[in-house]
């Protein structure tokens, strides 16, 4: 298989993450590659995704509850926090608290260096922080790889460490620590990408938030199960939407590792080459009205996304596609069902939230909405 590779992920991705996530499943290529995700796929299998759950519903319901009501607050800031204290319980199984919050603050910091433009570790810099903090996750990770390794436990960092390939080999601890350190920054800000498309578009057509109330109401539960969350057809089609408008990640950078022809193009061997979901997410030949925000077209009865295979490509594609796309849509659903079922969420009349594209789609202004009890 190796000698078919034609693109390569590492040599894009490697000069701007290899200091910060070296060795993360999205900056390996061929074998190496292949190897590694076989096995990191089981921490994704079904009964994983269920532990992770269990551990998801109470806290995103907890963090939902304590937000602002009534008064206008900024969504993107309010969710990102959630998520961070969300994922150090179920990535790294460490309950909330001091450890908790040293190893936020660490992972916040390794994520904004990644943006940063001087690259030289002087105190006080992105840099700077950024290095310190993925030093201390990396300290943590290795203090608690030994007990991790004796119990299994529903946490990500747990799943890894037990994780096997045909022969029963686990992953050594610098693998085990390369990629849960990568996977929670895969996971991260996607998701707050993906959860303030939704919450704004959902604030713009509250006939969707109506929609998607009725169906979680419809399920007669306060408390949502794995197999409830297939029965979510209507949400399915605000997900899709919403990475079709605003996918997270808009371009996708690889490099040749020969020479090629593509499209009539002779294209050298290490050139740069890119792809580009919010490009082919808006291309009138796929879509009807792209602009417009219209969860049906993924319905059943107009399958529009079915024209092409590679039309819908919030996840990629191929050998590199997004290894935790279940995990985020089960993540969005208990958010959603949480959401909704508390409150009616607006934003001011008229409002038409700004965006920044690059690295990642996020609300140029933090999202500023009203949640109302219902
Ligand atoms: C809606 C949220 C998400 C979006 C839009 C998204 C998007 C993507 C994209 C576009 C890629 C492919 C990158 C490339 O080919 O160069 C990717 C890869 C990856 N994602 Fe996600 N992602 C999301 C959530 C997550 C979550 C929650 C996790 C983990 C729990 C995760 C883990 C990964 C991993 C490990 C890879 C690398 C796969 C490989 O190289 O084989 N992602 N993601």
């Amino acid at each position: 298989m190796g000698g078919l590779q034609q693109f390569s992920s590492r040599l894009a991705w490697n000069p701007l993450l290899d200091r910060l996530f070296p060795d993360g499943l999205m900056l390996k290529d061929a074998d190496a590659h292949r190897y590694d995700r076989k096995i990191l796929q089981s921490a994704f299998k079904k009964s994983a995704i269920e532990g992770y759950l269990d551990t998801m519903n109470p806290h995103l319901e907890r963090g939902l509850t304590a937000w602002p009501q009534n008064k206008s607050f900024f969504f993107q800031h309010a969710v990102k926090q959630l998520l961070l204290e969300v994922a150090a319980e179920v990535f790294l199984g460490v309950e909330m608290g001091d450890e908790a919050s040293s190893v936020n603050t660490a992972f916040v910091d390794t994520m904004l260096a990644s943006m940063a433009v001087f690259k030289i570790p002087v105190p006080g810099t992105l840099w700077y922080r950024g290095l310190k903090g993925r030093k201390h996750l990396e300290d943590f990770v290795m203090t608690h790889i030994a007990a991790k390794r004796e119990t299994e436990a529903q946490d990500i960092f747990s799943q890894i460490c037990h994780a096997t390939d045909e022969d029963g080999n686990v992953f050594s601890d610098s693998a085990v620590r390369d990629h849960i350190i990568f996977l929670l920054f895969a996971a991260h800000d996607t998701t707050t990408s993906t959860l303030c498309s939704i919450v704004y578009a959902l604030a713009k057509h509250p006939e969707w938030q109506q929609r998607l109330r009725e169906e979680y109401q419809s399920l007669g539960t306060a408390s949502l199960s794995y197999d409830d969350l297939s029965k979510l057809e209507d949400t399915k089609l605000v997900f899709k939407e919403a990475l079709r408008m605003y996918p997270p990640v808009p371009a996708i950078p690889r490099r040749t590792v020969k020479d090629m022809e593509l499209f009539g193009y002779h294209i050298p061997k290490n050139t740069s080459v890119g792809l580009s979901p919010l490009f082919t997410h808006y291309m009138e030949e796929y879509w009807s009205n792209p602009t417009q925000f219209d969860p049906e077209r993924f319905s059943k009865a107009r399958a529009e996304d079915k024209k092409h295979f590679f039309q819908w490509i919030p996840f990629g594609g191929g050998a590199h596609k997004c290894l935790g796309l279940n995990f985020a849509e089960v993540q969005t659903k208990l958010f959603l069902f949480h959401l909704l079922t508390r409150y009616n969420i607006s934003v001011k009349a008229g409002y038409e939230m700004p965006r920044s594209w690059v690295p990642l789609i996020f609300p140029a202004d933090g999202l500023p909405v009203t949640f109302t009890p219902l």
